[in-house]
């Protein structure tokens, strides 16, 4: 196949690259549907989307960008972000670090010195910046975080009750790492509550379009491109993007960085959100996962857009940096049409 130039970037070429894109990797049947949570293993493997949103609201889509799915470990950075604005840097790093692990999502090991779990992408990391969410109880706390989604999605989400309720159900290494935490000190009495909210956290469902909002909201300094609402805090983005660059991509991250050079993150459930910052958010759904727990069609995908485009960020061409400006402002020579037909591109207010 051979994919458009990017010498000539314009909204129309963009579009048909990512349906080209589309095409290519739709046949691949690698990977596997995760099952340990049973709800999980109902997944569709033929479903597939690719998303971008730029950052000033433009929508390129191809696919099925609209089927619904739990957003699992993608949440954490956002949860990541609403528990930085809750009690600032310093305090988070007393209790979750920064670094990356090599070992597993689900891995049970803390910082043999500090006790701390290595950094907020792992579960263990996760559940312990979930338990710091301040609120008066349970519902007000999971009341918050529904609104902080609800900001850097643009609509009001839901919790999927039934993948709440397998993952409480089956979630016995989560809820070792939560015990071994409270041994620690680490995280305090309450180790039920915090369970469930981040079981509630990662039973969001999102669809592929959503999560690339919430993408170009990183990317666009926390500002939601399409409501203008300021979701989360400017200053705290750089805690974002810094640790999914480092441990978006568990024991794939070393090489995702070096491929893909670009900050991100994966879930389960199949998505894989990446943030071009100051530029645009991408978003790929596809359920068939690696041994990593990675989508298979997911990682191809951002591996093609981000070298066809020199998006690496540490790429000395630096088009990253001008990739909007090129496109242009307006999707230019087709209807301004996001219908869910699979081949949209507009505002989200077409
Ligand atoms: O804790 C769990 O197992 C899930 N709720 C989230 C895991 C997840 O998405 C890890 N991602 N690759």
């Amino acid at each position: 196949m051979t994919l458009t130039s990017a010498g000539s970037l314009t909204g129309q070429s963009f579009q048909a690259f990512l349906e080209e894109l589309h095409r290519k990797y739709q046949p691949l049947t690698d990977g596997a549907i995760a099952n340990y949570i049973p709800e999980l293993a109902k997944a569709d493997p033929d479903c597939f989307g690719i998303c971008v949103v730029t950052k000033d609201g433009h929508v390129y889509e191809v696919g099925n960008t609209q089927t619904l799915f739990t957003i699992q470990s993608i949440s954490k950075v956002f949860v990541y972000g609403m528990a930085l604005q809750d009690h600032g840097r310093d305090y988070l790093l007393t209790r979750v670090g920064v670094e990356p692990t090599g070992d597993a999502f689900n891995a049970i090991i803390l910082d043999e010195q500090s006790k701390r779990p290595y950094n907020p992408m792992v579960n263990a990391g996760a559940i312990a910046v979930t338990s710091l969410i301040k609120g008066t109880g349970p519902t007000e706390r999971l009341n918050r975080m529904l609104d902080m989604f609800r900001d850097f999605i643009g609509h009001d989400i839901f919790v999927d009750v039934s993948v709440f309720m397998s993952e409480r159900t089956t979630g016995h290494r989560n809820r070792a790492m939560a015990h071994l935490m409270r041994n620690f000190g680490m995280i305090d009495d309450r180790i039920d509550e915090a369970l469930d909210l981040y079981f509630q956290q990662c039973s969001v469902t999102v669809d592929c379009r959503d999560l690339a909002v919430m993408a170009a909201t990183i990317a666009n300094h926390g500002i939601n491109p399409i409501t203008h609402t300021q979701a989360l805090d400017s200053g705290y983005i750089r805690d974002l993007l810094s640790v999914m660059y480092t441990c978006g991509m568990y024991n794939f991250a070393g090489q995702w960085s070096h491929e893909v050079g670009l900050p991100a993150k994966s879930g389960v459930s199949g998505g894989i959100m990446v943030v071009v910052p100051n530029q645009f958010g991408l978003a790929v759904f596809s359920p068939p996962l690696d041994a990593r727990g990675n989508s298979v069609r997911g990682i191809e995908v951002c591996k093609e857009i981000s070298n066809h485009y020199g998006l690496h960020l540490f790429d000395s061409s630096m088009n990253c940096t001008r990739f909007v400006q090129q496109l242009g402002t307006k999707p230019h020579g087709i209807d301004g049409n996001s219908n869910g037909d699979g081949k949209g591109i507009g505002t989200l207010s077409d």
